[in-house]
């Protein structure tokens, strides 16, 4: 049991590792050094707001964004990160308004609307959670090269299963374009230093 729980945990490892090569290529290659990577961070997606209205994508243009993916039933990485971002932008002082902050689901068979509006209100009031279909939110999911899988055992677990998931907390310019990924063990002062350098404020 234990070993699997390793194993799991190494293959999570593994998964956000490959993320992290190919946002490190992304940064080098922004740099003008490296010929263009294959494959972008981000894309168009369709999802569902926690007032249950539509969201695009492209809605939020104009505005920086910084976003997280995971579930609400996560039992430690995800509220770890969500408090990160949400003190990060605090810190931001004038500078955060041309910030939005969104959290999306990977876990749409829980996360509906309503059950996201409770849950980011714990964590910051301006903070959007996204949900939608299994197949809106595997747009999503896919577009951001997010790992996630339930964690072995799910089919015994009924309602109560994990997800395994890669963890970084996503940074989006204001035309819709990648500019980091900040992994886990950023500091929010860390996080509101290299935005602001950017931003102003
Ligand atoms: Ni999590």
């Amino acid at each position: 049991m234990l070993q699997s729980r390793f194993f799991r945990v190494f293959l999570a490892s593994v998964a956000g590792l490959a993320v992290a090569g190919v946002i490190a290529w992304l940064q080098i290659d922004s740099a003008g050094k490296m010929p263009p990577a294959p494959a972008a961070v981000g894309g168009p997606f369709e999802l569902v707001d926690h007032a249950g209205k539509k969201a695009l994508d492209s809605d939020f243009r104009g505005k920086h964004l910084l976003i997280y993916f995971g579930y609400t039933y996560c039992p430690d990485v995800c509220p770890t990160e969500l408090t990160l971002m949400a003190q990060a932008l605090d810190r931001l002082g004038p500078a955060a308004d041309k910030v939005q902050p969104l959290f999306i689901t990977i876990d749409p068979e829980r996360d509906d609307p309503a059950h996201m509006a409770d849950y980011v209100g714990l964590f910051h009031p301006r903070l959007i959670g996204l949900s939608g279909s299994p197949a809106q939110v595997a747009v999503a999911v896919k577009a951001y090269r997010v790992y996630a899988a339930k964690a072995p055992g799910w089919e015994k677990a009924g309602k109560d299963y994990l997800m395994d998931h890669s963890s970084f907390i996503y940074w989006m310019d204001d035309a819709g374009k990648f500019v980091a990924a900040f992994p886990a063990g950023s500091t929010p002062d860390g996080v509101a230093a290299r935005m602001k350098a950017r931003l102003g404020g």
